[in-house]
């Protein structure tokens, strides 16, 4: 499959401290990432996010998923508000919920999700205490697509970060989370940039021949 090209306006979905949305922001403003942040949702009324979303003038909604019966009906007020907005790229970051299939539907590869591991390793929540329970002496963080297995889609970046002696879930996620902050502006600016594809469950970056052409 070939990308066709992408609308650069970022609808951002947060659930708390915005860290990586904050990261987006910066990266915008400092030249990194050509994009616009069209709209930040939160699903929590409190989530620190959403000020430093007003903060840069960006406009920041809550919509409790509580006020709605179903995940469904929850994901499709959801579409309807990033529609609005004319996005062209959803990002989800802390996104604290599932994200079903009208969502996903509305946005076909067109979702990404960072994850702070090396998936497919550790899945799900508390992925940095499921890495220092486990033993690994590397660690990381994803960029991918989002699909409808969880933390499963197409991976579009990865970086290492090493886990060190004596770290704690604590100290290892901030190690992380430093790598966060690079891995995300460089994933949107990459899927922006398009002429990539997804091939199975493969992303193919814009510069690698197509197997079709070899
Ligand atoms: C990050 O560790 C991210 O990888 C995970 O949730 C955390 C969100 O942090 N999905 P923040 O809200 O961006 O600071």
């Amino acid at each position: 499959m070939t990308s066709d090209p992408i609308n650069r306006r970022l609808g951002i979905l947060i659930s708390g401290r915005g860290s990586n949305l904050q990261a987006l922001i910066d990266a915008i403003a400092g030249g990194r990432l050509d994009a616009t942040i069209a709209l930040v949702i939160s699903n929590r009324a409190d989530a620190a996010g959403l000020e430093r979303a007003r903060a840069a003038g960006i406009e920041a909604i809550c919509l409790p998923h509580r006020a709605y019966a179903t995940r469904e009906d929850y994901d499709r007020a959801l579409v309807k508000e990033l529609q609005a907005r004319d996005v062209g790229l959803v990002c989800l970051a802390g996104f604290m919920r599932l994200v079903g299939a009208p969502l996903i539907e509305a946005f076909p590869n067109r979702i990404l999700n960072i994850h702070p591991s090396l998936l497919p390793a550790f899945p799900g929540l508390d992925a940095q205490r499921q890495a220092i329970e486990h033993g690994v002496k590397v660690s990381g963080v994803t960029v991918h697509l989002v699909t409808a297995e969880l933390d499963g889609g197409p991976i579009v970046v990865q970086r290492a970060v090493p886990v060190i002696a004596g770290d704690t879930a604590e100290s290892l996620s901030a190690r992380i989370l430093e790598e966060e902050h690079r891995a995300y502006p460089e994933a949107v600016q990459l899927i922006l940039h398009g002429g990539w594809r997804v091939e199975g469950r493969r992303f193919v970056p814009a510069r690698f021949p197509t197997s079709a052409s070899t």
